[in-house]
């Protein structure tokens, strides 16, 4: 058995602050029992792995028990585990094993709808219009001749209207997929029912929880109920964005989560809550208050181009928006809901990503080593900066999106609900390879997402030792920060907008360490300092190649 490093983590309340979360998707990690889909004793079996990575928390996707109607994001049951994925118990021994090695564990929350297999929409479907069954949905009368039109012109994330119409010509709401009934969360019961929730798992040691579309679950259900013009759905969430849209980040939505601040104080050392709310930053500064849910995603190094003077304005405002909530920040450079960003940064700046799918991934072509080397420059960058990193499974092995899904294989809701426009998120969810060859390349049985051919070359297996491999480079890079991080969450800006327009950012933090992003083509000075880390080989002669990340250190506090 491997031996847990002695706590070099963080520990005490604001163990949060600056960690390194490493995002799992269990169902996509490590199969144990060889039925294809992973699971939770694949997460324990692979905890001396994580341990090795060097992350500081783990963050697990749903594992309850679902119909994978939304790669589990429709829950049938939040107290529980899918069978499929293991027990309880398995779950327990998860968390003390994880535990034992310093790691914490963030669990998802999904509170903004259930899976229509969870009991209360089961009786809800049975009971009659009107009964408190049917009140803990969203349910509503149609509008025209005979209620065959939509109660509202409410758009789904996923594409169509967001009313699906019953056998007994009642409509219900759902902001995703049909099978993900949204709840009524001016309901007592509700709220009452989710703070049991948070309880027992906190009681079982769950450190905190990441929440799902936390902006969402509030709406403005008076008659008649408010419509939207006639608009898709990212039209209709940017079309209002002052707290009284009908449906998304409601005022109201901040009361839930006090309540929500409550129980986790109840708790030693208070669980922690990270919002994910894709809304403006002067709206997310609400979420991430220390009386609400105290941090929430930033989405805006994702949404990032190549590019050194829109990073900086990034980094400005993130840090900012994080000071103003009384948060640290937060970065992410891939989840899965979104293209791998080794991907992303293979191709050009402008490419139309949802086409890129469509086309199978080669239209436009990507340039994949320019894309990795780009990612592992991103990457360190990321690291350097003050805030936690969210990082997703698979990353730390530079994979790519497998954008050659054949289309009969597709099981994300997006590509049925688009009309066949959108592919969706599987290319970013396959299965882990962890060994060169064998079954799965050692994910477990006949993985549920098809991988592709050439997995093996990236695997665990294939990087583990390989020095310059970008599983060793993310092992020496947290390595490296858990010593650099300290409790100070400032940086100071190194790079003029002069030099920035030329391609070079460059900032430090306290005690002298430095981060230099050479963004363009060309190699430039390498600053002075001691050579910590960098994510591709330095040029002879001290130069700084270009798409490179350098940490350095100087001596000279003034100079830091
Ligand atoms: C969040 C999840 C996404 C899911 C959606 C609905 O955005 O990250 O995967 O489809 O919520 O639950």
């Amino acid at each position: 058995m491997t031996t847990p490093p002695s706590g070099h983590r963080q520990n005490g309340p604001d163990w949060w602050r600056q960690a390194a979360v490493y995002q799992i998707y269990p169902r996509s990690f490590a199969d144990s029992d060889g039925d294809g889909l992973g699971d939770i004793p694949g997460v324990t079996s692979r905890l001396p792995y994580l341990s090795e990575l060097g992350i500081d928390a783990v963050w697990l996707s749903p594992f309850y028990p679902s119909a994978l109607a939304d790669g589990g994001y429709d829950v049938a049951d939040y107290r529980n585990v899918d069978p499929r994925l293991g027990t309880l118990e398995d779950f327990d021994a998860m968390v003390a094993e994880a535990h034992r090695f310093g790691i914490k564990v963030i669990v998802d929350i999904v509170p903004n709808h259930t899976s229509e297999d969870h009991e209360w929409f089961q009786a809800a479907l049975r009971a009659a219009p009107g009964s408190p069954e049917r009140e803990r949905y969203i349910f509503r009368e149609g509008k025209g001749e005979n209620g065959e039109l939509p109660p509202a012109d409410w758009q789904s994330a996923f594409g169509g209207p967001a009313w699906h119409r019953l056998p007994d010509g009642w409509w219900y709401l759902h902001i995703f997929a049909p099978e993900q009934p949204d709840l009524n969360w001016d309901n007592p019961e509700v709220r009452a029912d989710f703070r049991k929730t948070l309880r027992f798992w906190s009681d079982r040691g769950v450190d905190g929880f990441r929440i799902d579309v936390a902006n969402a679950l509030v709406k403005d259900l008076s008659d008649p109920l408010r419509d939207m013009g006639n608009r898709t759905y990212r039209e209709q969430m940017e079309s209002i964005e002052d707290g009284t849209h009908p449906f998304l980040d409601r005022d109201e939505v901040h009361e839930i989560y006090r309540e929500w601040r409550e129980v986790f104080n109840e708790y030693d050392p208070p669980r922690v809550g990270v919002a994910e709310a894709y809304v403006q930053n002067h709206r997310l500064v609400l979420y991430a208050r220390p009386e609400g849910l105290g941090q929430a995603f930033n989405f805006e190094y994702l949404k990032t181009g190549w590019s050194a003077t829109e990073l900086r304005s990034v980094v400005d405002v993130s840090l900012r928006t994080a000071q103003e909530a009384g948060a640290s920040a937060t970065w992410v450079l891939s989840n899965h809901d979104v293209i791998r960003h080794t991907s992303r940064f293979a191709l050009p700046d402008d490419a139309d990503h949802e086409a890129w799918l469509l086309s199978g991934g080669t239209e436009p072509r990507a340039d994949t080593e320019r894309g990795l080397r780009r990612a592992r420059a991103a990457t360190l960058l990321e690291l350097a900066l003050p805030g936690s990193a969210y990082m997703y499974q698979g990353e730390e092995l530079g994979l790519p999106e497998a954008a050659g899904i054949a289309e009969e294989d597709l099981q994300d809701p997006v590509w049925e609900r688009s009309s066949h426009t959108r592919k969706g998120r599987d290319g970013c969810r396959v299965p882990l390879p962890w060994t060169r060859g064998g079954t799965s390349f050692g994910f477990g049985g006949d993985p549920w997402l098809p991988q592709p051919a050439d997995f093996g070359a990236q695997s665990v297996e294939a990087q583990e030792g390989e020095e310059g491999s970008t599983l060793e480079l993310y092992r020496e890079a947290l390595r490296l920060r858990h010593k650099l991080v300290g409790t100070d969450e400032s940086l100071r800006w190194i790079s003029s907008a002069e030099t920035e327009e030329a391609g070079l950012l460059h900032f430090v933090r306290p005690d002298g360490w430095h981060c230099v992003t050479n963004f363009s083509t060309e190699a430039a000075p390498l600053p002075d300092g001691e050579v910590l880390l960098s994510s591709g080989p330095l040029g002879t002669g001290g130069q700084l190649p270009g798409e490179t990340t350098v940490w350095l250190r100087t001596a000279d506090p003034a100079a830091g």
